[in-house]
């Protein structure tokens, strides 16, 4: 079969790989109808490349029609239509019972003391073959899979595998009272969708990222939205936008690689320019955040506020400024997206009117064959690239 393959630092290609097979009772085999490329690739494309071995699989957003279930797979059949999570959870332990799906007891890839596998990562999270391919081996499947209605596009349902989920998180671990002020830093899918999802709540909404594409998308939603390059302070800006004190909550949807911190940022390219034995190690133990966002999110936020995390960190020395923190009384929440947590209530939005935009929400479709540019394309954000779909 095809699927997209990770090569090497900025450079994937679309190869002949072994078919996906069912190889535990508890798998089953999809033929993949929709795929997406996620901000979390855009790290494995770069920054985490000493995480990664030429010939990986990428992608974890993928859906599609089941070819053949395991035997101990009941609840589907072949023909099903399913949108698979971008974790693997088994639905049953401990972790799974509390809706912490991204801390599977089942799946934990312990040899690097890390939570849940994910499709299409890095090492950490167990180098899962991704969905970015004509097939997919699903695990778990007896429990992890979406099951979504025959009707209607994928594009209204495979945000379901991530982005939906990841971004209603954020919104509910912001804990924005009711009448609060919710601002989100970093308007590409996720923060884009956060947005919606606050303002479908009622929220007062301002969004903040240089990209003036990705402004836009969210001001025609009805935020206000700010350019953290436009030379003012932006605390500043925003405090007075909100009584002279700050919003009630701020989610950070940039993540590791966040414009304007130089330091992490050449941190960051020297690890990628050593061989991969010597990065790794230094990697898991140095400061390489780019921790420009979260600072910001820190300064920006009221005080007694929270702070919702759904940008990607990695680093495990990063210098938080503590003394702000506490004195501030901030509260922190952050974590990958416990899908399953959320998708029913999610589900419930994905119809006829599309109240969040969903279907519209792709800017581009792509063959697969193509995912090489389309990568450079997200990356480079170039051609007004927010959400790129490739069909299989
Ligand atoms: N927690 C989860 O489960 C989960 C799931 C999916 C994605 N993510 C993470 O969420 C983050 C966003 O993902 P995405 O798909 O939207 O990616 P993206 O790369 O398209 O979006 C990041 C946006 O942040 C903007 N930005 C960069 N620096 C900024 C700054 N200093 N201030 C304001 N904006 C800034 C960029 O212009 C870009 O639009 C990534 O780190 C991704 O890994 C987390
Ligand atoms: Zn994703
Ligand atoms: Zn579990």
């Amino acid at each position: 079969m095809k699927a997209v393959t990770w090569q090497g630092k900025r450079d994937v290609r679309v190869d002949d790989v072994p078919d996906a097979r069912i190889t535990e009772p508890t798998d089953a085999v999809i033929r993949v109808t929709t795929t997406a490329i996620c901000g979390s690739d855009l790290h494995l494309y770069e920054p985490l490349a000493p995480f990664m071995t030429p010939g990986d699989i990428m992608g974890h957003e993928t859906m599609g029609v089941v070819e053949e279930v395991g035997a101990q797979v009941g609840g589907l059949t072949a023909g099903d239509r399913v949108v698979v999570p971008f974790q693997i959870c088994c639905g049953e332990c401990f972790m799974c019972g509390q809706g912490l799906h991204t801390q599977c007891e089942t799946t934990q890839v312990r040899d690097y003391g890390m939570g849940a596998a994910l499709y299409g990562y890095t090492k950490l999270y167990g180098q899962v073959p991704g969905g970015q391919a004509e097939y997919l081996r699903v695990r778990q499947a007896q429990f992890a899979p979406i099951k979504v209605p025959a009707d209607g596009p994928d594009e209204r349902y495979i945000y379901l595998s991530d982005v939906l989920p990841t971004a209603w998180q954020a919104v509910e671990y912001a804990g924005v009272p009711d009448g609060g002020s919710l601002v989100v830093l970093g308007l590409g899918p996720i923060g884009d969708m956060a947005c919606r999802i606050a303002l479908h709540r009622g929220h007062r909404v301002i969004g903040v990222d240089p990209v003036p594409e990705r402004r836009a998308r969210v001001a025609e939603r009805g935020a206000d939205v700010l350019d953290p390059d436009a030379g003012n302070d932006l605390p500043g800006v925003i405090r007075e936008m909100t009584d002279g004190r700050g919003p009630d909550s701020v989610i950070d949807a940039v993540g590791l690689e966040a414009h304007g911190s130089p330091v992490a940022g050449f941190a960051q390219k020297i690890a990628g320019m050593l061989p991969g034995s010597v990065a790794e190690p230094m990697m898991q133990k140095a400061g390489i955040d780019r921790l420009a966002a979260l600072k910001q999110a820190i300064e920006i936020v009221r005080r007694g506020g929270t702070i919702s995390i759904s940008g990607v960190y990695g680093g495990m020395a990063d210098p938080l400024p503590m003394l702000t923190l506490f004195d501030k009384q901030i509260q922190l929440r952050m974590g990958q997206a416990n899908v399953r947590r959320w998708s029913d209530e999610i589900m419930k939005l994905l119809t006829d009117d599309d109240p969040l935009g969903v279907e519209g929400f792709h800017t581009h479709r792509r063959p697969l064959d193509q995912a090489p540019q389309a990568y450079e394309a997200f990356q480079a954000k170039t051609d007004g690239t927010v959400k790129v779909l490739l069909s299989p």
